[in-house]
């Protein structure tokens, strides 16, 4: 049974937990990084982190209230590294009517035309030589909101939680029992 003296101290147990230990593992992430729950698979990113200027404001809360999935516009390509970015076409289904005289989907409307690829800016990114994969984490059942936060909430997308750190990767491997030794996302042993 906890008695009141004993409450302090378990506060202060877990308060050196969150304050002294987990930042040691998540240098990237910030130092008053953690949200109340330490069992938060994958923390908010404590930084600021406004969304890179894009070259068409897409919404994702505008369309994601339109009913749309992920998987309409996000696939999961093999070897399944990568989410992907939807092609023009997809968006040109509903813009060849829907808002045509708007300048940005006149933009788009060009886009299509000319077969360039919209240059979207890449929000989220591990360093380059992280051994990285989307399938295996999808396979696991893991939800898009859990590492990317509540996109159906967002107009500009940004870098909503910490994920691409290190330190939230080994975070959420131990709670899950998946492997965490260095090469299983490095290449050297
Ligand atoms: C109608 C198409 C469409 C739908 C539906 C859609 N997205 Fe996107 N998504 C985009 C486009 C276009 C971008 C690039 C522009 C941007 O970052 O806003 C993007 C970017 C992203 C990014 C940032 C990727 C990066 O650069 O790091 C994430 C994360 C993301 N989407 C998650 C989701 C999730 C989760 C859902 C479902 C809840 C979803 N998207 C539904 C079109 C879509
Ligand atoms: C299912 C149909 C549908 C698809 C697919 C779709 N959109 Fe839209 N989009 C809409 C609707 C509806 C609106 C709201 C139009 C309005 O408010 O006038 C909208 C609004 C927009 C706007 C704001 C236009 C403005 O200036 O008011 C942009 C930009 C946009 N979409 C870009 C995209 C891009 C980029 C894609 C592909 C990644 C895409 N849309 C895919 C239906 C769609
Ligand atoms: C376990 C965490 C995790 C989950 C689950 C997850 N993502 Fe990601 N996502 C990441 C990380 C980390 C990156 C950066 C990877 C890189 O640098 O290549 C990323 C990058 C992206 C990108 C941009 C680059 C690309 O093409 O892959 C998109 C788009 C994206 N995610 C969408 C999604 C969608 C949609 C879902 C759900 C179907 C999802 N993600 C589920 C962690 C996750
Ligand atoms: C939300 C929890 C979560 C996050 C965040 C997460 N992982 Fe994972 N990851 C898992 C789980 C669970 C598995 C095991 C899936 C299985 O057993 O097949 C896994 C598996 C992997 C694998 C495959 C391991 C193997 O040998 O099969 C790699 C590689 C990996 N993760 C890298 C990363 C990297 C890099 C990051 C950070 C950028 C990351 N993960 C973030 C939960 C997570
Ligand atoms: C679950 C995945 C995962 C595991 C396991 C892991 N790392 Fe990392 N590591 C990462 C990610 C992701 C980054 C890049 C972080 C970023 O982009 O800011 C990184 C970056 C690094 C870096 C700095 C950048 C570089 O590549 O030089 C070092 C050093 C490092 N890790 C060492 C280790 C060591 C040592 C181990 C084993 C004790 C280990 N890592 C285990 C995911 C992992």
């Amino acid at each position: 049974m906890l008695t009141s003296a004993r409450v302090p101290i378990a506060a202060w147990a877990a308060g050196f937990l969150l304050a002294v230990v987990f930042p040691l593992w998540t240098a990237n992430a910030g130092q008053s990084a953690m949200p109340p729950a330490a069992q938060l698979d994958v923390p908010a990113n404590p930084a600021p982190h406004p969304g890179p200027e894009q070259p068409i404001p897409y919404s994702h809360k505008t369309h994601l209230a339109l009913g749309l999935t992920c998987a309409g516009c996000h696939t999961n390509p093999a070897p399944g590294k990568l989410m992907t970015y939807p092609a023009t076409a997809t968006c040109m289904s509903c813009h060849h009517v829907i808002a045509k005289g708007k300048p940005a989907i006149k933009k788009l409307a060009s886009n299509a035309t000319s077969g360039q690829p919209v240059p979207w800016v890449r929000v989220y990114q591990v360093l380059p030589g992280v051994n990285w994969t989307h399938r295996k984490h999808l396979d696991a059942g893991i939800k898009c909101e859990t590492c990317h936060g509540q996109v159906s909430e967002m107009h500009a997308m940004s870098e909503a939680t910490s994920v691409t750190t290190m330190g939230v990767c080994l975070h959420c491997h131990t709670l899950h029992n998946a492997p965490t030794v260095c090469a299983t996302c490095h290449m050297w042993p």
